[in-house]
C-alpha cells in the first residue's frame, strides 16, 4: 500500500459502490463471470445493500467468497457470511453453488477449517499461482491495523499456504483468514477505510514496516490496489 493508492472520498461506501458496479460489468464483459471476495466489518454493509437494487447486474455469473470469517456456526450474528446474506445475497439471484462460505464444524481444529476453505477455493477457482482467484477483493482496516483476519502479532502474515487460523487476544473466537498470498491473488484489491479512528493505522500502514505489526502492508494486487478513505493522513 502506497500513498498513490489513496482515494480520498467524502463517502467511502458510496464511492466504492459506484466503482464496484463498473468493475462487475467490466469483469463480466471480459471473462464472462465476476468473482468477488467480500470483507466483514460494518464499512461494506451499505455497499452490499446498494448493490442489491441493481437488478441488471449479471448476478447469475457472479461468484462470492470471503477473505475472513469468525469461527461461529452458519446463521450466527457474528458471521461475515450472515451479514452479507442479510444485506445482499438473500436478495439477488446468485446461484447458491456460486456462494463459497467458510466451513464450520463444531469443535474442529480452526486450522483444519482454514485448510478446508483453501482447498475448496483451489478446487473451484483453480491454482491462484496460475490465474487470479478474485476480480475484486474488499478489505477493511482495524484501528489496530488488522485486515481480514490477520491481526498484528498473531503470525497470520507469516503463515505458509492460502488460509490460516489466528487467535487474536482481542476477539472471543478464533479468526479464519485467507493469507496475504491468497488475498493478493486478485486483480483489484480495495481497502475501505472509514472514520477518523482509522487514520493512525492507515498512516502507519502507508509508512510500511514489519508485516506482522502492519498486516495490510503484505497485500498486493495484480492490477490495482485502491484505498478508499474519508480519513486520509495529513
Ligand atoms: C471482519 C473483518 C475485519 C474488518 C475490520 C474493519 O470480519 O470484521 O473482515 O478485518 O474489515 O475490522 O471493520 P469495520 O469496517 O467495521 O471498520
Amino acid at each position: 500500500m502506497r500513498p498513490s493508492d489513496l482515494r480520498p472520498v467524502p463517502d467511502v461506501a458510496r464511492a466504492a459502490t459506484q466503482d464496484l458496479l463498473q468493475a462487475i460489468r467490466d469483469a463480466d464483459a471480459a471473462r464472462g463471470r465476476t468473482v468477488l471476495c467480500l470483507s466483514g466489518g460494518g464499512t461494506p454493509t451499505p455497499i452490499y445493500r446498494a448493490l442489491r437494487d441493481h437488478r441488471d447486474l449479471p448476478w447469475g455469473r457472479m461468484w462470492i467468497a470471503w477473505g475472513d470469517e469468525r469461527m461461529v456456526p452458519p446463521g450466527h450474528g457474528d458471521r461475515n457470511e450472515r451479514a452479507a446474506r442479510d444485506a445482499l445475497l438473500d436478495h439477488v439471484p446468485i446461484p447458491e453453488d456460486q456462494i463459497l462460505p467458510w466451513p464450520y464444524v463444531p469443535d474442529a481444529d480452526p486450522q483444519d477449517l482454514a485448510d478446508a476453505y483453501a482447498l475448496q477455493l483451489r478446487r473451484t477457482l483453480g491454482d491462484p499461482g496460475e490465474g487470479p482467484w478474485f476480480d475484486v477483493t474488499l478489505l477493511g482496516l482495524g484501528e489496530d491495523a488488522h485486515t481480514a483476519g490477520l491481526f498484528p502479532g498473531t503470525g497470520g502474515t507469516r503463515a505458509a499456504g492460502l488460509a490460516v487460523a489466528t487467535r487474536p487476544t482481542s476477539t472471543p473466537t478464533p479468526r479464519l483468514s485467507l493469507t496475504p498470498e491468497a488475498l493478493s491473488a486478485s486483480r483489484q484489491v480495495w481497502f475501505l477505510v472509514a472514520g477518523d479512528g482509522k487514520r493512525a493505522a492507515l498512516q502507519a500502514t502507508l509508512a510500511g514496516g514489519d508485516p506482522e505489526r502492519l498486516p495490510a502492508t503484505s497485500i498486493r494486487a495484480l492490477d490495482e490496489l485502491r484505498v478508499y478513505t474519508d480519513a486520509p493522513p495529513a
